[in-house]
């Protein structure tokens, strides 16, 4: 199985690639190509696609609603199926709902495009724990472990006509089932990278063996950096594979503390499990 990054914030030096504060992931393996998310914008979307030779995908994970995992989607919506079937997209329902980020009083809107109808995608909801093929999980049912991940203020969600803190009920993470353990892929793991890990670990019963994607620890407190890279050390995976939101500061810390183990992540970055 292979995983290659097509969006991250940073792209290879020596790579023709686009970089953006988006996500994008893709899954190859068991002649099935599955993506976890599209980045912000379709021309990043297609142009990483075009430049890495990937001209088909099968599946679509939205790993939550912001427009950072979700706004590439148009360059894929009607065009990337196989054999005249359309590409099949996984999300929750809440991804739909009105996502802001309230910051020094201003109010900007950072939710799924307001231009798809989600009637003329190739759809599957997702509201649970769902095996979607032999090995891969999509994943949900995250508990509130570590007690140090609080999910930040600033982000909100529009419900019932009131701007609510976002608890992120739509987030959906892909677990893949390997012999060596469980591979976890995060978008943003908003609800923290130390729940969802704890979380799927728990569920499943077996180890992790890698963490690939975000990990919001971009505007984290040192001290929950810490905190985090100290329970990644308990869980001890052997891949760990950092970035999108992650930050400097713990993409930092993450490389001093566990060296040739830790990738960071950036368009164009490739791993084999
Ligand atoms: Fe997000
Ligand atoms: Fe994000």
């Amino acid at each position: 199985m292979k995983i290659r990054c097509i969006v991250d914030n940073r792209a290879g030096l020596k790579s023709n690639l686009y970089a953006e504060h988006g996500f994008s992931l893709l899954v190859e393996g068991n002649d099935q190509n599955f993506m976890v998310d599209t980045g912000q914008t379709p021309l990043v979307l297609e142009h990483n696609l075009d430049s890495m030779g990937i001209t088909a995908v099968d599946g679509v994970l939205m790993s939550h609603g912001h427009n950072d995992h979700t706004g590439g989607i148009f360059a894929i919506k009607d065009t990337m199926g196989i054999n005249g079937v359309k590409t099949k997209f996984y999300m929750h329902p809440g991804v739909l709902g009105q996502k802001f980020a309230l910051l020094d009083g201003k109010q900007r809107y950072i939710g799924f495009p307001t231009s798809i109808d989600v009637e003329t995608l190739n759809l599957e909801w997702i509201s649970e724990n769902t095996r979607i093929s032999d090995d891969m999980w999509i994943f949900n049912q995250v508990e509130d472990h570590s007690g140090f991940e609080p999910i930040p203020e600033y982000l909100k969600v529009m419900e019932n006509g009131k701007c609510s803190p976002d608890k992120f009920k739509d987030e959906l993470n892909l677990v893949i089932k390997t012999e060596k353990g469980l591979v976890v892929i995060s978008g943003c793991a908003h609800k923290g990278i130390v729940n969802i890990l704890n979380s799927v670990s728990e569920y499943f019963q077996d180890d992790i063996y890698g963490v690939i994607g975000g990990s919001h620890l971009m505007d984290a407190p040192r001290e929950r950096i810490q905190k985090t890279v100290e329970s990644f050390k308990k869980l001890n995976p052997e891949i760990i594979a950092l970035g999108h939101c992650t930050g400097f500061d713990a993409l930092c810390l993450f490389k001093k503390e566990f060296g040739e183990k830790f990738i960071p992540l950036e368009s164009g970055a490739e791993l084999s499990i």
